[in-house]
């Protein structure tokens, strides 16, 4: 296996978790030799996690793209900054991985895709959920004959507000793209990939009605309802809520209906349930017995997460380092290159320009 000599651009909570990822659990696949970020604090952190090893350390990311030895960067910057660096990267010929969503705005998505074109070099993108064995073994019992054909896709995040980040970028719409954007990318993205459908249309409502860090007009949203069409009659609905007290897993739900059956995740259990019908026109109403025909065939627990599958503190995470080392030095097709994940960061875009116009927007 070819070690692949990478860089580090960002190194605040996330870049410090790929350099842990990497040091602990993918040290035949990558070799750091540069780390870099403004901010002399968060250098000196990461640095730590290397115990004395030399690494090179910029404040510029365009002095560490000049390093041709570099192979590969690791991108996890604030979200506005994103197709800036990417792009710089692309261009100066490395293999890019960037943390989610892929921008903040629909532009700079575009810019990316161009960039990736043009340079034929890899553009991943850190949805992470979807190389988790939990969310691919729904998808495999989507595709297969568990809920017919899906129509109605769900998702129900009950959490607390967002961790401090530096600089607290998170909190301001400008700089994260907004709650729906910065967090929820990753399950619109796992709804589109489970409804495999080209999505249409965005409504949603939304505020910031609890929580204040910032006090600005510019705040990132508490809560939102989400709406999503697709194409060929399937939709999905998203409830945001940034100020429940509740803090295990148990606050996100993720759920598809088709003509068929049902299935959704029971995190709390790490667990996939599903109901099913015997024959697709059971769904009638008997009024002899006073109830639809409804025959609940089973109600499952398929799947136990293992220790891996949280590596990092989030499901898939290890597996995406692999997965981005396979696609540099085999050619695989990653399941997150930026091609194939676009509207985990449209939807979420015009769900946001829904919230401040009041208006159906359009994916074009
Ligand atoms: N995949 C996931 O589940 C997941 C989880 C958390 C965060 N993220 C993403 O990771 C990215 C970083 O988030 P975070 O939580 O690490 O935030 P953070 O604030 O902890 O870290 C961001 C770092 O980027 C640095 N930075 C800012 N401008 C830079 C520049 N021009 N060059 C180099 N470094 C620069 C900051 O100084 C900071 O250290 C975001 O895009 C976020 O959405 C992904």
């Amino acid at each position: 296996m070819k070690r692949i000599k990478a860089g580090i651009i960002g190194c605040g909570h996330m870049g410090r978790n790929h350099i842990s990822t990497i040091l602990n659990n993918c040290r035949d696949e990558f070799e750091i030799v540069g780390i870099c970020d403004p901010e002399e604090k968060e250098i000196k952190i990461a640095k730590n996690l290397f115990n004395n090893t030399p690494i090179s350390c910029y404040s510029d990311y365009k002095e560490m793209l000049k390093d041709k030895g570099i192979q590969a960067v690791f991108i996890s910057v604030p979200n506005f900054l994103h197709a800036d660096v990417a792009i710089a990267a692309l261009k100066a010929g490395k293999d890019v991985f960037c943390e989610k969503p892929i921008a903040t705005k629909v532009e700079d998505v575009y810019r990316m895709l161009e960039a990736k074109e043009k340079t034929g070099h890899l553009l991943v993108i850190g949805f992470e959920l979807r190389y988790a064995e939990f969310y691919q073994r729904m998808k495999e019992l989507v595709e297969g004959e568990c809920v017919g054909r899906p129509v109605i896709a769900w998702c129900k995040e009950f959490r607390g507000p967002f961790l401090p980040k530096v600089n607290n970028w998170i909190q301001y719409r400008d700089k994260s793209g907004g709650a729906l954007v910065d967090k929820n990318s990753h399950h619109f993205d796992l709804m589109t990939w489970f409804l495999n459908a080209r999505p249409l249309k965005v409504c949603a409502f939304g505020g910031t009605n609890v929580v204040r860090v910032v006090n600005t007009d510019d705040e990132v949203e508490d809560n939102a309802c989400v709406i999503v069409e697709y194409e060929g009659g399937r939709r999905a609905c998203l409830l945001l809520c940034m100020f429940s007290p509740e803090t295990s897993d148990y606050g996100l739900e993720l759920g598809i209906m088709g003509d068929r059956g049902r299935l959704e995740t029971d995190k709390e259990q790490k667990a996939l349930h599903f109901w099913m019908r015997e024959k697709p026109e059971d769904i009638v109403w008997n009024l002899e017995e006073r109830r639809p025909r409804y025959l609940r065939k089973s109600a499952h627990t398929v799947y136990n997460v293992s220790r891996l599958d949280v590596e990092g503190g989030h499901f898939g995470f290890l597996q995406e380092h692999k997965a981005f080392h396979r696609a540099i030095e085999k050619g695989e097709v990653p399941l997150t290159s930026i091609e194939n994940v676009v509207y985990s960061t449209l939807i979420p875009i015009a769900a946001e320009e829904s919230m401040r116009t009041g208006k159906v927007v359009e994916i074009k």
